[in-house]
């Protein structure tokens, strides 16, 4: 009896192993670098999964596919018509949002001089 609750536990461990690395196909990017003429703009990614403490829902796939090759749909009007659908990095910087809006704060995320090459 109890050498089948072992063998039972064991098969339930692998099984939910075997899930998380479905889940996890491609690696969570560290850094992601973006070019805009305006200078090369460097979303950390790591720091921002630790700002929504872990939880991957708060941006995939609802403001961005888990692909760093997909568009962003961020830059039109100066980030104003993101800003006004809270979409893409918008969903959270914008005016009365988590965390800073666009305006007056172009400095944070643009480094005057960087390409994404760097
Ligand atoms: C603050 C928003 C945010 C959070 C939270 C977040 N991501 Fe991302 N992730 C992004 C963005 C932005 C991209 C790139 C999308 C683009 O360039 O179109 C991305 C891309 C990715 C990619 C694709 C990498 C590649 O090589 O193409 C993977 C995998 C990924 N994220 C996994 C995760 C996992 C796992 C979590 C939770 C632990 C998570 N992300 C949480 C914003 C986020
Ligand atoms: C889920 C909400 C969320 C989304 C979506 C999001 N951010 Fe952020 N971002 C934050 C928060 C919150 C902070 C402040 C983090 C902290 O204090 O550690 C931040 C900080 C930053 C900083 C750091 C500024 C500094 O002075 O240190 C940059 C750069 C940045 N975000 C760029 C982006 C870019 C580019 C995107 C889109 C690809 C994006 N963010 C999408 C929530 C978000
Ligand atoms: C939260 C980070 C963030 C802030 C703040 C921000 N930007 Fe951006 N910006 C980006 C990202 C990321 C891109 C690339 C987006 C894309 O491809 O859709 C971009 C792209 C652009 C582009 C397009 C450049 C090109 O080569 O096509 C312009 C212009 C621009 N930003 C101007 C500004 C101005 C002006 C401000 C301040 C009023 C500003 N941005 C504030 C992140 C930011």
């Amino acid at each position: 009896m109890r050498l089948l609750f072992a063998a039972l536990t064991l098969i339930c461990l692998l099984g939910s192993v075997a899930l998380d690395t479905a889940a996890q196909e491609k690696k969570a990017p560290d850094k992601i670098k973006y070019a805009a003429k305006t200078g090369a703009v460097t979303f950390d990614h790591a720091q921002h999964v630790k700002a929504a403490k872990n939880d991957c829902k708060a941006c995939h796939d609802k403001l961005f596919p888990q692909d760093k090759t997909a568009p962003l749909n961020y830059k039109a009007a100066m980030h104003k018509t993101a800003e006004a659908k809270k979409a893409s990095c918008a969903g959270c910087h914008h005016p009365g949002g988590s965390t800073f809006e666009a305006k007056g704060n172009c400095a944070k995320c643009h480094v005057k001089g960087a390409k994404a090459g760097d």
